[in-house]
């Protein structure tokens, strides 16, 4: 088992079954994973973007190749290193993300919608470098396009449908929410309030919210978290 961080020994059987080896195990389907923050651009030098590190989706990512899953990694700016062997495409922006999710979703068999996407961006993107002028500089916002809302009525996708609701309160409330709002078979939710998981942290500690349950998920590394995450879609897909 080495250095894998995937190794769980409480939890993977499959892993154990395969000698506590970090390697492919097998898996037969495609995985989209979106991943890290978008980047709204203000002007050519500037834009909004939020903490997310995107290690919980490139965690997903290296997870699925783990056990032996074909993966998309459509992904915003961050500094982690690609897992090997996963089919990756940068973007930017909210927009980007959104175009390269509705052209690859016809590949995948499961979608996992984990990027921390800007909800507004400015309306107007200035061709030059804002100058200091005024006290006060009021900038506009719209809305950028709802990559999960738009899987199943825009996209088609009939796949298995995973989402993140990273709240700061009454979490689970909001997740069950978004889950009957967005179509999803599950929804990855935590409270982004807490200062020792979740965002630009290498730990987490989320529930599962299913249609007709909920299932906690102790405090551990975005690896581990990870490997059940694949895992349940894995069983909701053979359910
Ligand atoms: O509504 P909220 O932004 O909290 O929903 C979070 C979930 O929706 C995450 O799975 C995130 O990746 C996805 N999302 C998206 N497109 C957006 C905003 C969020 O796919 N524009």
């Amino acid at each position: 088992m080495g250095n894998c961080p995937y190794f769980y020994s409480n939890f993977s059987t499959r892993v154990l079954q395969n000698g506590g080896q970090c390697g492919r195990l097998g898996g037969d389907m495609k995985f989209l994973i979106t991943a890290g923050p978008t980047r709204e651009a203000l002007d050519p030098v500037r834009y909004l973007t939020n903490r997310s590190s995107g290690r919980m989706g490139y965690a997903l990512a290296g997870a699925a190749r783990h056990e032996g899953h074909e993966v998309i990694l459509i992904s915003g700016p961050t500094t982690l290193d690609v897992p090997a062997g996963v089919d990756f495409i940068p973007v930017e922006s909210a927009q980007q993300m959104y175009d390269a999710v509705r052209d690859m979703v016809k590949y995948a068999d499961a979608a996992i919608l984990c990027a921390a996407v800007a909800d507004y961006r400015p309306v107007a993107v200035q061709e030059q470098k804002i100058k200091k002028s005024g006290e006060r500089l009021v900038i506009e916002l719209e809305k950028t396009p709802d990559i999960l809302g738009s899987m199943r009525d825009v996209f088609g996708f009939t796949g298995t449908l995973v989402g993140f609701a990273a709240e700061t309160q009454n979490v689970e409330e909001y997740a069950q929410d978004k889950l009957r709002r967005k179509k999803c078979d599950m929804i990855v939710a935590n409270d982004v309030s807490r200062h020792d998981i979740g965002f630009d942290s290498r730990e987490n500690e989320v529930t599962l919210v299913y249609p007709d349950h909920v299932e906690y998920l102790e405090k551990d590394t975005k690896e581990h978290i990870a490997l059940h995450i694949i895992e349940h879609a894995t069983l909701i897909r053979h359910a």
